[in-house]
């Protein structure tokens, strides 16, 4: 076993280990607007739920040049996000929209994805995810000391796609999620492999 200690670890090389061992990760597409309406989408694969009571999902969100991104400062701003569940067909769209546009830009139009109004919030969601959550803010906590910030949202409803849930449980097949692995690969369902209870 290669031994490496954290401490003799900058930043970067920490960064490059954990998003090689932290894998695959779910892909949280989150949609945000400013306050002054411009509509943002970025995708965060440091991405878990942590309740289910209420459910409350939550993301992690690093500084750029020392500054919240705008999917941070939108979410600050307003309370709100939607998180649009990601399929292996958006795939390119996904990753065209980490590219760093300037706030006035909506990646949204750049991208040409189509939206439909939430219902309990002003964000609108992306239709072509097979799932949305309207998300409210709930809270956010920072760790480090590189400024990251873990996003807390608590879901106000799930937007599902027919033929996706059966028995109230998503078909993972169905559903053809995309994970991120390191650097710049991306990965899709492999077996699927059922156990029996213990
Ligand atoms: C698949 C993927 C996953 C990403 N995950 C994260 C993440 O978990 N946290 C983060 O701060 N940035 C992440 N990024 C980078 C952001 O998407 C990128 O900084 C983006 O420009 C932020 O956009 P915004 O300024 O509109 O919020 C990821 C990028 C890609 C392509």
């Amino acid at each position: 076993m290669v031994k490496i200690y954290s401490g003799d670890l900058d930043n970067a090389s920490a960064y490059k280990l954990l998003t090689g061992v932290v894998v695959p990760r779910p892909i949280a597409w989150i949609s945000t607007q400013s306050r002054a309406g411009i509509s943002n989408i970025a995708p965060f694969s440091c991405f878990t739920f942590v309740s289910s009571d209420p459910p409350m999902i939550g993301f992690n969100c690093g500084l750029r040049n020392g500054v919240r991104k705008d999917t941070a400062r939108n979410i600050v701003e307003t309370g709100e996000f939607v998180v649009n569940i990601v399929d292996d067909a958006l795939l390119q769209q996904v990753h065209q929209s980490a590219a760093d546009y300037s706030a006035e830009i909506s990646e949204l139009d750049v991208l040409g994805m189509a939206c439909a109004p939430s219902e309990t919030i002003a964000v609108p969601r992306v239709l072509a995810s097979p799932v949305n959550l309207e998300c409210t803010l709930e809270r956010i906590v920072p760790f480090g000391r590189a400024g990251a910030e873990f996003i807390v949202g608590e879901i106000r409803v799930f937007h599902v796609r027919e033929g996706l849930m059966v028995d109230g449980k998503i078909e993972t097949a169905a559903l053809r999620p995309l994970g991120r692995l390191g650097g710049p690969l991306y990965g899709k369902l492999g077996e699927v492999v059922r156990v029996e209870p213990v």
